[in-house]
């Protein structure tokens, strides 16, 4: 029911709107049912999945494609793919509706490159390294015990058990020695890039992370079937930009928003085009939910900044390089020989893996900051894997013949920073995951994302699935 209250309320913001936004003409005014933030692979499917409900939408997107964390590099020459973010999906559903839904095939993803070979090198001192040969199945199965003590996290984080258990508090490495899961840690650690040094993060956020969801068996043997990729994974967004045709707003940030109406928010925004001016029913944030982030946000003091202002984020780099002198053949794993507090995973700051590609001469490297050095320009980076690869050099691990590393040429590098949004086991302890949820649907917004999954596109896309359609069920 309508109070006047309510109608003196949407009056005062149609006023406030008519005053700053005096200068947004009729033609730059979107008026949808809902207005999406950032167009990753959470903003993308919701998206999608409104529109499939019927719903009018518009997204805003600050880079000048969808994607986010999907970017292909194709070779002007070859037209081969190297994949430079997501590279595989889980074989749901959910996953083969959408690409089908966007009208591009799916196929087996290949975990190896046929020919190519894997070697350890401690990246930090350059010396051959030979990993223990533990049993990683049988770590893999004991953790896996431990995992599903707590299937409500399977799919989202919206269901955290409270009071939150103690062993989900535990920094990640206390409850891999609690466990006796360290034979699985060479694995994981493959998979931890973009964690920093994950083992020191909250158990709740791995055990999400690291669930049967992302991996399987399957992947473990590296032999598949099991996962699924595109022979090129940005397909779906380039359609998708292309169905959403000018409601896909690019290189766009927002200005500033007003969610006080009780029947709708509005947000101006600054596209290449000028300032546009969006009235939605609902919007939908899609965004990593840092304060820094949710620049334009009319974020609530009391509701909503003493909870986002309790994320925290990592920062990583991937990239490819050419002439490394690095054989096509090989793929060169980074092993901590002296990083043997924390499991012998890689030393970061530091290049994390070197890998094979499609494409000759080019091999795709990663890049890791730490905690109290998170940020790094491309050149610290390409200087750190020009000393990189004269360690590895040096000691012969790869071929030594054309002297010091000088002419390697970075082709493509790409920040994916902010990455894996966590908070310390003490707000997790005093509920902050519940605290998180309760705001969704809070002044007509609702919010996804990783910070609110995990990152994995799979995960993402069956929790936003599930809270679209709540959304517009009443
Ligand atoms: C190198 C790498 C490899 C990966 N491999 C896989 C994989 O193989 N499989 C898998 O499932 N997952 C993988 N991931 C995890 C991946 O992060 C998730 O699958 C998923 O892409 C995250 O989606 P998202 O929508 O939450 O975030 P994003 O994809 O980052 O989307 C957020 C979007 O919002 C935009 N944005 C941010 N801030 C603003 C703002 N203020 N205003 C407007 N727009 C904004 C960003 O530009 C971006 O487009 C990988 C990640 C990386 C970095
Ligand atoms: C609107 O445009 C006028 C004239 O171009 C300008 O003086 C005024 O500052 C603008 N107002 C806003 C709110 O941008
Ligand atoms: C999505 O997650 C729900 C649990 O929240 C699960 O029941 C469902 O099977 C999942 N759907 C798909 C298609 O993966
Ligand atoms: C979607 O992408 C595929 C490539 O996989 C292309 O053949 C098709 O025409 C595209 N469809 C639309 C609607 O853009
Ligand atoms: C993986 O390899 C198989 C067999 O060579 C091939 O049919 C398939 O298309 C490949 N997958 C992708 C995503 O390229
Ligand atoms: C890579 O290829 C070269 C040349 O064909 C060969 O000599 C070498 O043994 C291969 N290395 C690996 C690790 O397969
Ligand atoms: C919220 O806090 C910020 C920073 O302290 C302040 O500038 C702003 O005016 C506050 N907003 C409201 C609505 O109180
Ligand atoms: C890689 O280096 C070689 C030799 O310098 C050069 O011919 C080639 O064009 C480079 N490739 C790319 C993609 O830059
Ligand atoms: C982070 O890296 C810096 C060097 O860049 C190092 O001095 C510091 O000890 C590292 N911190 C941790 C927690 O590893
Ligand atoms: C590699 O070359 C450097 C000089 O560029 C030399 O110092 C080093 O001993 C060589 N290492 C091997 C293993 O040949």
């Amino acid at each position: 029911m309508l109070s006047i209250a309510s109608f003196a309320l949407i009056g005062w913001a149609a006023a406030a709107l008519t005053q700053r936004d005096a200068n947004i003409s009729q033609q730059n005014t979107l008026d949808v049912d809902v207005c999406v933030i950032g167009g990753g692979a959470a903003g993308t499917y919701a998206a999608i999945k409104s529109k499939e409900l019927g719903k009018s939408v518009a997204v805003v997107e600050q880079q000048d494609r969808l994607g986010g964390h999907t970017k292909t590099y194709v070779d002007p020459a070859s037209k081969k793919v190297i994949e430079l973010g997501v590279a595989e999906y889980q074989d749901t559903p959910i996953v083969r509706a959408f690409f089908a839904r966007l009208q591009v095939p799916l196929y087996q993803y290949n975990y190896t490159t046929p020919g190519v070979t894997s070697e350890y090198a401690d990246f930090s001192t350059g010396l051959p390294a030979t990993p223990k040969q533990g049993d990683l199945l049988g770590a893999w199965n004991a953790f896996q015990v431990q995992v599903a003590k707590y299937p409500s996290l399977f799919y989202s984080l919206d269901d955290v058990p409270f009071p939150v258990p103690a062993d989900l508090l535990l920094p990640f490495g206390q409850f891999i020695t609690k466990y006796e899961l360290q034979d699985a840690v060479p694995y994981l650690s493959l998979y931890g890039e973009g964690w920093g040094n994950f083992v020191t993060l909250p158990t709740l956020l791995a055990i999400k992370y690291f669930s049967p969801d992302f991996f399987s068996p399957a992947s473990l043997s590296g032999d598949g079937p099991g996962a699924l990729a595109a022979k090129d994974n940005s397909l779906i967004y380039g359609n998708a930009t292309q169905e959403l045709g000018s409601y896909a707003l690019l290189s766009s940030t927002v200005i500033s928003m007003d969610r006080s109406a009780a029947d709708g928010v509005t947000i101006t925004v600054q596209t290449p085009s000028g300032k546009k001016l969006i009235r939605a029913k609902k919007l939908i944030s899609a965004i990593p939910p840092l304060i820094d982030n949710l620049n334009g946000f009319d974020l609530n003091n009391k509701t909503e900044v003493p909870i986002f202002n309790k994320f925290r984020g990592h920062s990583w780099y991937v990239g490819l390089v050419n002439n490394s002198g690095v054989p096509d053949n090989v793929t060169l794993v980074n092993y901590g020989t002296t990083n043997t507090n924390n499991f012998n995973i890689p030393v970061v700051p530091g290049v994390y893996n070197i890998y094979a590609t499609a494409v000759p001469g080019i091999h795709y490297f990663l890049f890791a900051g730490n905690d109290s050095q998170p940020t790094f320009t491309e050149s610290q980076v390409e200087t750190a894997l020009q000393d990189t690869l004269t360690r590895l050099r040096a000691t012969g691990v790869i071929p030594n013949s054309s002297g010091p590393v000088k002419d390697l040429s970075i082709i493509d590098f790409t920040s994916h920073s902010p990455y894996e949004l966590y908070v310390p086991s003490d707000q997790i302890a005093k509920g902050f995951y519940n605290k998180l949820f309760a705001l969704q649907g809070q002044r007509n917004t609702y919010w996804t994302g990783a910070a609110f999954v995990t990152q994995s596109s799979t995960a993402i896309w069956n929790y936003t699935d599930q809270l679209v359609t709540k959304m517009w069920s009443g």
